[in-house]
């Protein structure tokens, strides 16, 4: 009951910063989406990190990821997100997530869900955790390695034994897809009672599969056919609102508009994309980029400071991407009514 008071209130501090960046028009980064680990224990084949177990790349220390924590909420980050390589290897998590909660940041982490037994007290200080499934069990561990189905499962299964907000999250792809994985999940999803969430792949071609990419036709596919699969049960998180934006897509060889294109299409065909404005991503090395498909674009903080890193985002090209999980984050960090209601039962259902 206390934490989920506490998490209300962390909510609410990053909902305020946002109706900023609302009103104002200020750039704020009120979402950040730090990397705190390169080391992984799986090697999923669609993995976009590119410093993941790299010699090259130093691990980041306890004081420099304090002092990451320090920046962004200096720069006015309310809402932080934990992602690697996997948090969970990390032995001073703990310490991380207690620095954040000492600035009563949002906390969320996304994980592969091996570790979520050993760490089980600090998951505990998380306001939302996100466990990382790709289908069905032949789907899963052909994209995330023999037997990791079975511990994911695991994972997911003991964090809401330990009363923790879970949701379920998949990559778009024709594994996952296929109608044994979307009934799988949705099965899953339904008897544990936990919303289930999608994103496209963003992938260089040289690392794509041909028995795992959607082709544009069957993502389009997928969109159409949304509303019958919620319909018919599945426990999606995405908006009505996001999916449409995917539906009316008016550049069908595009899937980025850029600032030149405005004029050729109309204003209501698109939703202004809100990575790099008010939320951002912190690569291991202190890269700050706007989104994973403009991966590498950013200034490293560790040089030049998290604000010149933020401040040289401010002219980005790019005004929108057909990708789900992008457009989800804008309509609702843009906190458009209804995706805000969608969002707030989602959290408040899980
Ligand atoms: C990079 S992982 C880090 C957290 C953790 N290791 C995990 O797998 O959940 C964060 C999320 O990004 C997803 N992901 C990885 N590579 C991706 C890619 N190329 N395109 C889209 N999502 C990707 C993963 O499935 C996971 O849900
Ligand atoms: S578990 Fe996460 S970080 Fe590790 S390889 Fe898979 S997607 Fe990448
Ligand atoms: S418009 Fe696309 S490329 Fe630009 S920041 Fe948004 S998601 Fe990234």
């Amino acid at each position: 009951m206390i934490s989920a008071i506490k998490s209300i209130y962390k909510g609410r501090r990053a909902i305020q910063k946002l109706v900023e960046v609302k009103f104002t028009g200020k750039r704020i980064p009120v979402r950040v989406s730090l990397l705190v680990t390169k080391y992984c224990n799986l090697s999923c084949s669609f993995c976009y990190v590119e410093e993941l177990n790299s010699e090259k790349v130093a691990e980041p220390s306890l004081e420099g990821i304090k002092n990451i924590l320090d920046q962004i909420y200096d720069a006015g980050c309310r809402w932080v997100s934990f992602i690697g390589g996997e948090p969970l290897v990390r032995n001073d998590i703990e310490d991380i997530i207690d620095y954040a909660c000492s600035k009563s940041m949002f906390i969320e982490m996304t994980t592969n869900g091996f570790y979520v037994k050993k760490r089980i007290e600090a998951l505990k200080k998380v306001d939302f955790l996100t466990i990382s499934l790709d289908g069905d069990e032949e789907s899963n561990n052909k994209s995330r390695g023999d037997g990791s189905f079975q511990k994911i499962v695991e994972g997911i299964e003991y964090a809401l034994k330990n009363g923790i907000k879970v949701r379920v999250h998949a990559v778009l792809s024709k594994r996952t897809m296929s109608k044994k994985s979307l009934k799988f999940l949705s099965d899953f999803c339904n008897r544990l009672k936990v919303k289930l969430n999608f994103s496209e792949i963003s992938l260089d071609d040289d690392k794509r599969e041909p028995d795992f990419d959607l082709s544009d036709n069957e993502l389009m596919e997928f969109y159409r056919s949304y509303k019958r699969l919620k319909k018919n049960g599945l426990p999606i998180v995405s908006s009505d609102v996001a999916i449409k934006y995917m539906e009316k897509w008016p550049l069908p060889e595009q899937t980025t508009i850029y600032k030149k294109d405005l004029p050729e299409i109309p204003k209501d065909s698109y939703y202004p994309c809100k990575l790099g404005r008010n939320q951002v991503f912190i690569s291991v090395e202190g890269n700050v980029n706007p989104c994973p498909q403009l991966w590498s674009h950013g200034k490293n903080m560790h040089e030049v400071g998290f604000a010149e890193a933020w401040k040289h985002l401010e002219d980005l090209d790019c005004v929108s991407c057909k990708v789900l999980g992008c457009t989800e984050q804008s309509v609702m960090t843009g906190l458009e009514p209804k995706t805000m209601v969608n969002a707030i039962t989602n959290f408040a259902s899980s």
